[in-house]
Parts: structure tokens; sequence; C-alpha cells
């Protein structure tokens, strides 16, 4: 019985020096496995109880219980010691230096073009207007015909454009989308504001560009007048350039309006006496507008006899460079980071 009690003991303290030289989980689970084993040290003392009287099994067994008990408790302080270690190291390698200066990511700038449309819709939009985008590519029926401007009409010729085949091209204004909302309105009174790219054919300088950018403006009701039209007009371009500009109608012809307007805004540099800016006239052209012509209320489902509206088309580039002083139309399309950098708002 004194050999057996000895070989459990030598047993135990084998597998305890193992459990002390383990250096990581994998060791741990290597020592596990071999107590679990049939083949292991303890699972072969087994073969002595068959040889033991019963007070001896009973003796031997609670021997073999103590040292497994023993064993168990330091297999799993071993494991908690080196999960704390692991643990450690994991921290110290991750160490975060909440001192160090963090990135700094570049904050983009609005284009102003962008910027002058946000703030003429949302005046339009306080007045009860709605807002449509037309699109891009437009049809020959919509730019042109419906516009009041049939195939053999001269005024195609100002507004040549990218035709992609017979009938379709990249819309040289933004006035088709009065026809497209008429369409949608089917014969109800509205008001809408459309914005948006347009395109001619144009030999780019300072002051030309191929690609440019309008607002449409259309309202149609009953009893809608000329007087609406420039009430209208006066109040918008006095919350975009301030209260103190004056506004001027001047006669114009536009085939989709009967009568057609120029509207001018009195010179913010000189105040109306005349300047290099106005070009000594004291007053600058801001946008073209007219009572919708009957052609084109008719065309539209609307009886001109009973309904009436106005339309206007402000160009937005020429805005854009009024308001902020820009004197090439193309700094607004070449992306140059120096020339959208100073519209950055809110920089921090
Ligand atoms: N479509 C015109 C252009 O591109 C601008 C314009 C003038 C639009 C008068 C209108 C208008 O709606 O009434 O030159």
């Amino acid at each position: 019985m004194d050999d057996l009690l000895k070989k459990i003991a030598e047993i135990k303290e084998m597998i305890i020096s193992a459990i002390n030289a383990s250096k990581d989980e994998n060791d741990i689970r290597a020592i596990k496995e071999n107590l679990l084993s049939k083949k292991s040290e303890f699972s072969a003392l087994g073969r002595y109880f068959r040889e033991l009287s019963v007070e001896e099994r009973i003796e031997f067994g609670q021997a073999l219980n103590v040292a497994k008990e023993d064993i168990a408790n330091r297999l799993s302080e071993k494991e908690k010691a080196l999960l704390e270690t692991l643990a450690e190291k994991k921290l110290k390698k991750e160490r975060l230096d909440v001192t160090l200066p963090g990135y700094r990511y570049e904050d983009g700038g609005i284009n102003p073009l962008l910027e002058v449309q946000d703030e003429i819709l949302s005046i339009f939009v306080s007045m009860g207007y709605e807002v449509y985008e037309g699109p891009d590519i437009e049809s020959d029926y919509y730019n042109f015909e419906r516009m009041n401007i049939p195939f053999d009409h001269p005024a195609r010729e100002m507004q040549d454009s990218f035709y992609l085949d017979k009938t379709s091209l990249m819309r040289s204004h933004t006035s088709p989308a009065q026809a497209r909302m008429m369409d949608m309105k089917k014969g109800e009174p509205f008001r809408v504001v459309c914005p948006g790219k347009c395109f001619r054919r144009d030999d780019d300088d300072a002051t030309h560009s191929h690609q440019f950018m309008q607002i449409e403006g259309l309202v149609i009701d009953r009893g809608i007048s000329l007087a609406d039209l420039k009430g209208t007009l006066e109040l918008f371009l006095k919350k975009l350039f301030g209260e103190k500009r004056e506004i001027r109608l001047r006669g114009s012809y536009f085939p989709f309006t009967e009568p057609s307007v120029e509207v001018d805004i009195s010179c913010a540099e000189c105040g109306g006496k005349g300047c290099s800016i106005c070009k000594n006239t004291g007053f600058i052209e801001v946008l073209g507008a007219g009572m919708v012509h009957p052609n084109v209320l008719k065309m539209g489902g609307y009886n001109p006899n009973v309904y009436s509206g106005f339309a206007f088309g402000v160009g937005l580039d020429r805005i854009a460079m009024l308001k902020y002083g820009i004197s090439d139309i193309r700094d607004l399309y070449t992306n140059d980071h120096r020339f959208v950098e100073q519209f950055k708002k809110g920089r921090f």
C-alpha cells in the first residue's frame, strides 16, 4: 500500500511540474487531455484496485481523489495566471496614446453655384413653390416645340446644343421643365421652381461656358398678371441682393412668353451712378421673364381664356459671379481646389 501511495505522489509531482512548466494554453490543454486519456499514468493506477482489500481500496481511492483535486486546483490557478499575463501583454501591445494629435480630414467647400441655388430655392419654397428637376437629356419636343419654338424657328440658332440623335439633346435651358410640369399637373394651378444644368455650343471664355446652370420659375392660375410677376421678382431679388437694390423691367422677346421682359437690378458697385461693372448703365441684367404665351398654355392643357401665368429663367452662374465677385465663369467649373476653398463655411 505504501508503494502505491508513493506512486500516486510521484505521478502527482510529475504532473505538477509539467503544469508549472507550461507556457501557454496549448500546454495546459495537452496536460488536460493526457489526464483524461485512458493511457495516462493516473488511469493506469486503476488496475491496482483489483489486488486490494476493501479497506485498502478506500484508502487508495481517497488518496487518488485528493491528488486529482490538487492537480485540478493547480491547473485552474495556472490557467488563470496565464490568462492574466496574456491580457497584460495584449494591453501593453495595444497601448493607446490619447495625447497624440488626431488625424485631420480636409473638409470640402460647397461650389458657389450650389450655394446660390440653395439660397434661391429656399426663397421660393418659402413663398409656396414646389421644386422639380427635369432631365439633363431632353427631347426636341420639350426643349423646343413645347416652348413655342418650332423646327424652323430662328430662336433655335441661339440655343444650338449637343444633340445625341435627331430627337434628343443636352437641354439648352431649364424651360422644358415648365412643359413637363404642366403635363404632370393636368390643368391644375401650381407654382414651381426647376433648377438644373444647361448646355449650349459656345466658345468658352471669361463670361461664356458650354455648361451653365439655371432656375426656371413658373406660376399658373386664374388671374395672374404682370404685376404678380413684377412683385414676385422684386421680392426675390431684394432678398437675394439686399433691400437697397432697385429693379427695372425692359421689354424683350422670348418665344414662350408674351409680353417678355428682361429684368435688371441696380448696380451694387456704383449704386446706379454708372461704373465699369455695369458698363456705365447703372443696372445689371439678371434674368429673363414674361407672361406665359397662350400657345404654351394650350399645349400644356390649360385654356388661355381661363388661366394665365408668368415664367422666369435665372442664370445661376451670373448670380454667383455678381454675388461673390467672381470674374471668370470658368472658375466655377474647373475644380481648382484653391478656388472652392474660399467658399468653405463652418471651418473649425
Ligand atoms: N429659357 C431662357 C433662356 O435660356 C430664359 C427664360 C426667359 C426663361 C424668359 C423663362 C422666361 O421662363 O420667361 O435664355
